[in-house]
């Protein structure tokens, strides 16, 4: 018999408890939410014809120039010289996946720079090299000039390729070669992805992380994340080879590099768009430490922190203010009310602490609105945590960024992790985790029910311990099956679809169903934190005349329930929405994304009583109107 009592409140629950952590890892970004097709636009990855192949060895040639002197930022172009008959193909991100019927947006920064004019086309052509859509352009001149044009294609495929096709005697030069889906997100031109920002919006997050992870760090400090090169027009941001560009055994990606397409404007715009606070992490003047990368002497830390000064000025400014003004000029008046920053991903060690504490008394000084987010390193033992938290308690830091990629066993043991914590300064931000159990050959298998279900188990704990626990969010979002650097992830993808896994529906059962309170729910006057298998948190909006139960059942039989509802008066209606699976290891592939799905049904308690049977291995999630 469990009790739940809506009459008493535990603790406020943080609208940002439930966010998401977004970071160019698996082809996120590039590749994945952004929707630009080509790879490779600007001629800037390491090999600058990477993606790009001649369409014939003769008819013309192509030679790439570098024009760095007076185009630091996007200094190659290709000069392509044509006699009779030439072309370049584009193969895109692992193909590029266009649709029937839909229109598309072909653009170049081009001119002509030597002989007649030159008639250019484009085309995209199937996997079996048949031209399914594209378009002529008009006369290029003899200046720079952005050239577009719009076409419609007429089949779906997975792995088209892109043609340019240059026709006469002359030589073109060409630079920002692109191709967008006109349908994106909102519709914005060259915008995002709009079945990826819909699986988003459809999670409802409270906060929105970005832009990672490892790549704020970068493998070097030349290589980290620095926003202001991401801001601005499209060409004046500067290409970088993403820290995720590895070598693994069948994760290889020497193609990933960073356009900066979405860049930090995105991101903000992003967590508008989708009711969500921005939570951007900055370098710290560390770069990733797991191969004792490099540090900024402390004596030059200056522009990293004015890194930080000046983001929040480009966030919440006005347009009298530098950054405030391109935050306007790029279409975005209104500031975009930044509250959190985190300093540092995921870093640990006195190196970090003392670095950290220089950041925080000029911020503290400068921005006390801005609450701070500092680190505490991967989670190995524990020993690790308690030491930073230690240091960080002497600090003013507001939250306290932990990670923890761990076995599902870890997770079912750690529902009562927050249960004893200390409640006073600094609350506790769930930055990244996942369950990481066993896994088969099929890229989305390590996301097995399993995993979902001990991160169930252990966010029933997280949500219990609100008052101390301010955010979480589970880690990495987004995969595309044949680009993947790291598993398990929340939402897979390919060129044309995407699925939830078991993991997804858990953070959106979650996410979707909570409360502004913490209620009590207890089993002989305690929490339900595993005993038995079991695993509860309670949550009430009063204002929407809605409690949120979360059960989980561990266990492998079904377990019969009586659940006592004190100070819930209308209890009709109850909408029981339950996840699970027979199989622990069934996971949801792209070819069968609702192996687990959730099922809702609708219950009726009787004389404040509700007699539940929960599944074995199942999360169930009751909203009971009172
Ligand atoms: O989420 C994947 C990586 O895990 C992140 O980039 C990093 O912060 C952590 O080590």
């Amino acid at each position: 018999k469990l009790t739940i009592n809506a009459t008493k409140a535990i603790a406020d629950v943080q609208p940002t408890m439930w966010g998401i952590f977004f970071e160019d890892i698996n082809f996120a970004a590039d590749g994945g939410l952004y929707a630009e097709l080509v790879k490779n636009r600007s001629f800037e990855f390491h090999q600058p014809m990477m993606g790009w192949k001649p369409l014939s060895k003769e008819g013309g040639s192509v030679l790439i120039e570098n024009r760095y002197q007076t185009h630091p930022e996007n200094p190659r172009f290709a000069n392509i010289k044509v006699n009779g008959s030439y072309g370049l193909v584009n193969e895109g991100f692992r193909g590029m996946g266009v649709r029937q019927g839909e229109q598309y947006v072909f653009s170049m920064q081009a001119r002509q720079a030597d002989g007649a004019p030159l008639q250019v086309s484009v085309d995209l052509v199937n996997e079996k090299n048949e031209k399914i859509g594209g378009a002529t352009l008009g006369r290029i001149g003899y200046d720079w000039k952005k050239h577009s044009i719009t076409f419609v294609c007429s089949e779906t495929a997975e792995k088209a390729k892109l043609q340019i096709r240059f026709e006469g005697k002359g030589v073109l030069q060409a630079d920002m070669i692109s191709l967008f889906p006109q349908q994106t997100w909102k519709d914005r031109p060259g915008g995002m992805r709009k079945d990826l920002v819909q699986k988003l919006a459809d999670l409802k997050p409270g906060f929105v992380r970005f832009p990672g992870g490892c790549i704020v760090e970068g493998k070097d400090l030349a290589n980290r994340y620095q926003w202001k090169t991401t801001v601005g027009d499209l060409d004046q941001r500067k290409v970088i080879m993403n820290r995720w560009n590895v070598e693994f055994p069948h994760r290889n990606a020497p193609d990933y590099f960073q356009s900066f397409g979405l860049g930090f404007y995105e991101y903000f715009l992003l967590a508008e768009d989708l009711g969500a606070a921005p939570l951007p992490i900055l370098n710290c003047g560390m770069a990733c430490q797991f191969n004792t990368g490099e540090v900024v002497p402390l004596a030059e830390l200056d522009p990293y922190i004015q890194d930080a000064l000046d983001l929040i000025e480009f966030a919440n400014g006005d347009a009298s203010t530098k950054w405030g003004k391109l935050r306007t000029d790029m279409g975005h008046p209104e500031p975009f009310h930044l509250k959190f920053l985190g300093i540092g991903n995921e870093q640990w060690d006195e190196q970090y602490f003392e670095r950290y504490k220089v950041f925080e008394k000029i911020l503290k000084e400068k921005h006390p609105e801005i609450l701070l987010i500092s680190g505490t390193g991967p989670y190995s033992d524990g020993q690790m945590f308690d030491a930073a938290w230690k240091e960080l308690r002497t600090t003013k830091a507001d939250l306290v960024d932990e990670h923890y990629y761990k076995s599902p066993d870890w997770f079912f043991q750690n529902a009562s992790r927050y249960d004893n914590y200390d409640r006073t300064g600094a609350k506790v931000f769930a930055g990244e985790y996942a369950a990481h159990g066993k896994e088969k050959p099929d890229a989305e298998s390590r996301n097995s029910w399993f995993s979902a279900l001990a991160e169930a188990c252990f966010m029933t704990g997280l949500e219990r311990n609100a008052d101390v626990v301010h955010m979480a969010s589970y880690a990495p979002l987004l995969a595309h099956v044949e680009a993947w650097q790291w598993r398990p992830d929340l939402i897979w993808f390919n060129n044309l679809t995407s699925i939830g896994t078991p993991n997804y529906y858990v953070q959106q059962l979650f996410s979707n169903n909570t409360g502004k309170q913490v209620i009590p729910i207890l089993q002989d006057e305690k929490a339900v934190a595993g005993a038995d298998s079991l695993y509860a948190s309670a949550t009430i909006d009063r204002k929407a005349g809605r409690i949120f139960v979360k059960l989980v059942n561990s266990a492998a039989r079904p377990k019969q329930i009586t659940l006592q509802l004190k100070g819930a008066s209308n209890q009709n209606a109850i909408i029981s929405t339950t996840l699970h699976a027979d199989d622990l290891m069934a996971f949801n592939t792209l070819q069968e994304p609702q192996k687990v799905y959730p099922q809702k049904a609708t219950l009726t308690a009787k004389r404040g009583e509700l007699q539940l049977e929960i599944g074995a291995a199942t999360l169930q999630v009751l909203e009971i109107p009172v």
